[in-house]
């Protein structure tokens, strides 16, 4: 028997007995009691079946006596941890055995494709021993003690174990090397100063072997349990698992896949990689992030803090494996409930969002090849003839010379100055792209950005210290390195350059994963470990630099092998920094590899999609996912990519499109025009009115981002985030809510006239026409001709809408419409967040109006909680309120009759009101 010991969090209570899980055994005894009951039932069905003598040939017994055969048949299969993950081996029985794993030879072929481990660990393979713990200001520390030789080389003896009880709601776990220290992420996370007084969570530990378990202290649920199989802390190898409450399991980017996540045996590698979104691959950005949805509608969130190539294996116990080859297991758990609480509590500790500038939020136009600065303006030109909002006209590489960083083509770009300037009268914006790769062929003295790098030492070196030089589309090309601040200098005088050619608004920033079109570096890479580690994670390519710069190059901070995933953020910060300096505004940038804490500089977009049905929709669980992840300016290319659109697609995606956070429609060179000119006159109608459809909600979506920034609100949020007890919402991905009020529902398919969509229980009203539907939890067929996107509001709902405008400079001075949908006890909650749209901290330094709309008692009020000189530009001019049960007989405004409209589907309107907004005011109706 082992011996084990609780701890609690009140480390004063030192007990031996176990605490009981779900089936009535101590936690840390779980494998135990399983192996020794299936195990002991199945020697006896062996030994009654004749064949003991063949049986007692193949047994033999481990160290405690116990019959290692029956050790390894008594463990379920959806409970068997992977111990021979390696891939290019076919795994023997010998392999596995000399890991002192169990073999199970599985005579059914499809397992082995499904993914069930055939080598895996025995329930009392040995691990670390944990030492006593000692009480700290914040939690508790202890050491852990290695206790087998394990297969990874420079296995490490003895780690440091710390928990902080931080906040009520959440804890942080860190395990590193006790001796010497290691790397760790270069983030700013909050520093914890006292010890949380009242945590929902209660934490245990099992001593030998160790294993960690939390639960949720209301209602016991086990969070976290990592008894079920060994941990390793190897320098390349790390591991721990756990099994999980639930399978409803949502995260772990950046991926294509459902919202929801399989379980069955599906293993997410975790590597910033440059290629077109498929399933299973690993893509441009890096997110160790989960949010779980427990029984009851409780969430509870994990994060690792930790950069470096990994993979996180679920499967059907359900349990998670998370195992990186580097730095250290630092752990976040966050225990919401509420899932809004947990993201939010993620977000403390990875950074709220930047608050985008109000024309960030319009919408964008961008393809790659237009050619020439003049077509780019005819493109403009177009939009605007057919008076189409747009905000932002962007270039791809195509307007630089030779597609080198910071030059502009001076033939075919030649009118780039004037389309700008004249983009700029029209209160439009201009936004460029930029690759990090810096071109390195040039003659010297003709080519400042490669010269000066050189000079000041920015880029990244290989192992002999020499600019590693890899290959992108100016040929070769040296990488800046944006740990380094001198980098950060360089980078910024570029774009000063760069700007006072081109006074662009806001940055895309591209191929930052980064990309590579030679693997490696044109010398190729090390034959060391930081190249060819002993373990590689399931990554597109087989290998870490497959498509990328070697790992051993070294950086500033660190070598490459531990900073390739933060490429991309510290890309996002130095041009961040750059564009307040020269421009004094918020900065608008878009990148397409991001990390944890990305959003506090930078949107995302999903990448190189593709004109299919299918690819629309993957957009939806893809947005939702990085609203998890901190980054809500996120958006897909609307109409696709790659390939050429159908008008059909193209117009169901623009009205898809229009609820993006980030809406840009961007095509690929060689394919079709797909900008909303380019189609029929009806096509070009239901485009345009998808987009007058976004810039009415504007003030809306303003004020989700607003709150974003704020304290970590989502913008684009699951169904789930706000009926977390309907578990009918746990799978939605093909509609998604702005807020908490407004429910999209867009047509996925072709041919479609219709669309399904489900409704939560209470009472939702068309957006358009105010009729409502009181759903009992139900899904519902609607009508979606061509021209329409279905949008709903939610019972007690106020919605901020202004007349939509060409652009939002125009839209921003126009009148508000506010839309009021009742409750079934006729109340109703909005509010609204209005500043100029584009200076610096406006709400950090007071410069910004903040109202709060309120239906109580038949009477509408608006009451302004702050105020400043923006909103004394605009007036409300219509209230709209739905689900009035009876015909009002008088409506009163500020005391004065007023006159009205009521319609039969229970809509009143009240018209002409020329109500300044600066000024509160209420609405009464008798
Ligand atoms: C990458 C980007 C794509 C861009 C292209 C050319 O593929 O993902 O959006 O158009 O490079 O710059």
């Amino acid at each position: 028997m082992k011996s084990y010991q609780k701890l609690t969090t009140d480390v004063s209570q030192i007990t031996e007995a176990g605490e009981e899980g779900a089936d009535g055994k101590p936690l840390c005894h779980q494998k135990l009691s399983a192996w020794w009951l299936g195990g002991g039932l199945l020697m006896v069905a062996t030994l009654l079946s004749g064949v003991t003598v063949w049986v007692l040939g193949q047994i033999w017994w481990d160290q405690h006596g116990i019959p290692f055969w029956s050790k390894c048949t008594s463990v379920p299969e959806n409970r068997r941890f992977d111990c021979y993950p390696e891939r290019n081996v076919i795994v023997t029985r010998e392999l596995c055995e000399g890991r002192g794993c169990c073999f199970v030879d599985s005579e059914r072929p499809l397992d082995r494709m499904k993914g069930v481990p055939w080598c895996f660990y025995p329930p009392d393979f040995p691990s670390y021993t944990l030492g006593s713990m000692n009480e700290t200001d914040l939690g508790m520390v202890g050491f852990l003690t290695r206790k087998t030789k394990a297969y990874y080389p420079k296995d490490i003896e003895k780690l440091h174990l710390s928990v902080e009880f931080e906040t009520d709601s959440r804890l942080h776990v860190k395990i590193t090397d006790a001796t010497n220290p290691r790397y760790e992420v270069p983030l700013d996370v909050p520093q914890a100063t006292k010890r949380a007084e009242n945590p929902l969570y209660s934490i245990e530990f099992c001593k030998e072997p160790f294993g960690l378990i939390v639960k949720r202290r209301v209602s016991g649920t086990v969070l976290l349990n990592t008894t079920v199989a060994p941990l390793f802390f190897a320098d390349q190898f790390l591991q721990i698992s756990t099994v999980l409450p639930s399978t409803f399991l949502y995260g772990l980017g950046e991926h294509e896949s459902n919202f929801l996540h399989n379980l069955e045996w599906n293993t997410l590698p975790l590597w910033a990689r440059d290629v077109p979104p498929a399933e299973s691959y690993n893509l441009y950005g890096v997110h160790p992030f989960y949010l779980l949805m427990e029984k009851g509608g409780a969430a509870h969130g994990v994060f690792l803090l930790n950069s470096n190539l990994m993979e996180v294996v679920l499967q059907p116990a359900p349990a998670l494996t998370w195992r990186t080859i580097g730095g250290i297991l630092d752990f976040y758990i966050f225990l919401g409930p509420d899932p809004n609480l947990v993201v939010r509590q993620y977000q403390q500790v990875i950074g709220f969002p930047a608050m985008p500038p109000f024309w960030g939020l319009g919408f964008h136009l961008c393809r790659w090849g237009y050619e020439t600065s003049n077509k780019t303006w005819e493109m403009v030109k177009a939009m605007r003839n057919f008076q189409i909002p747009q905000d932002a006209q962007w270039n791809d590489i195509d307007y630089m010379n030779g597609s080198r960083d910071f030059t502009v083509d001076s033939e075919r770009f030649a009118s780039l100055p004037q389309l700008v300037e004249d983009l700029h009268k029209h209160g439009q914006y201009y936004v460029l792209i930029l690759d990090p790769g810096i071109s390195s062929t040039q003659p010297p003295g003709s080519y400042w950005p490669y010269d000066e790098g050189l000079k000041r030492g920015v880029f990244i070196n290989n192992t002999q210290g020499k600019p590693l030089i890899g290959n992108v589309w100016p040929g070769f090309t040296a990488y800046p390195d944006f740990s380094n601040p001198n980098t950060h200098r360089w980078w910024l005088e570029n774009l000063n350059r760069l700007h006072a050619l081109v006074p662009f608004d806001g940055l895309w920033i591209d191929m930052n994963e980064p990309s590579n079109f030679i693997d490696g570096s044109t010398e190729g890479c090390s034959q060391g470990e930081l190249d060819n580690p002993p373990y590689v994670p399931g990554i597109l390519g087989g290998f870490l630099s497959a498509r990328t710069i070697c790992t051993s190059a070294k950086q500033s901070v660190s070598v490459h092998y531990n900073l390739h995933n933060l490429y991309g953020l510290m890309e996002a910060k130095a041009t961040a920094s750059a564009l307040v300096e020269i421009r004094g505004k918020r900065p608008f940038i878009i990148s397409r590899s991001t990390f944890p804490s990305q959003g506090r500089y930078s949107g995302h977009w999903l990448g190189d999609n593709q004109s299919e049905w299918k690819d629309m929709f993957w957009s939806i669980p893809g947005m939702l996912s990085f609203s998890l992840f901190g980054v809500p300016l996120v958006g897909a290319d609307i109409c696709g990519f790659f390939k050429s659109t159908s008008e059909e697609l193209c117009i169901r995606w623009m009205q898809l499109g229009a609820f993006y956070p980030f809406s840009r429609n961007h095509n690929s060179q060689d394919e079709q025009a797909q900008d909303p000119t380019a189609f029929s006159p009806a096509g070009r109608t239901a485009m345009k009115e998808a987009l007058e459809l976004r810039y009415a909600l504007l003030p809306l979506l303003y004020t989700l981002f607003h709150r974003a920034h704020l304290q970590g609100d989502t913008v684009a949020r699951p169904l789930f985030f706000e009926f977390p007890k309907d578990e009918a919402t746990y799978a939605l991905d093909k509609q998604f809510l702005w807020g908490r009020g407004l429910l999209v529902t867009p047509v996925l398919e072709s041919g479609a006239d219709s669309v399904t969509g489900y409704f939560p229980r209470g009472v939702w009203y068309d957006y358009y026409t105010g009729s409502s539907v009181n759903s009992s939890g139900e899904s519902l067929r609607m009508a979606a001709p061509l021209d329409h996107i279905n949008v709903h509001l939610r019972e007690g709902t106020i919605l901020p809408t202004q007349k939509p405008g060409g652009s939002t400079w125009l839209s921003r001075r126009n009148p508000l419409r506010l839309i009021a949908a009742l409750s079934q006890n006729a109340n109703a909650w909005g509010d609204l967040y209005w500043d100029d749209g584009e200076s610096l901290d406006t709400f950090e330094k007071g410069d910004y109006s903040y109202l709060v709309f309120n239906v109580m008692q038949n009477t509408f009020t608006s009451t302004v909680l702050h105020s400043s000189v923006e909103a004394t530009y605009i007036t409300v001019e219509k209230l709209s309120v739905y689900g009035v049960r009876e015909e009002p007989k008088t409506v009163t405004v500020s005391g004065k009759d007023w006159p009205f409209t009521y319609l039969t589907n229970q809509v009143l309107s009240v018209s002409d009101l020329r109500l300044p907004l600066s000024q509160g005011f209420y609405i009464r109706w008798m």
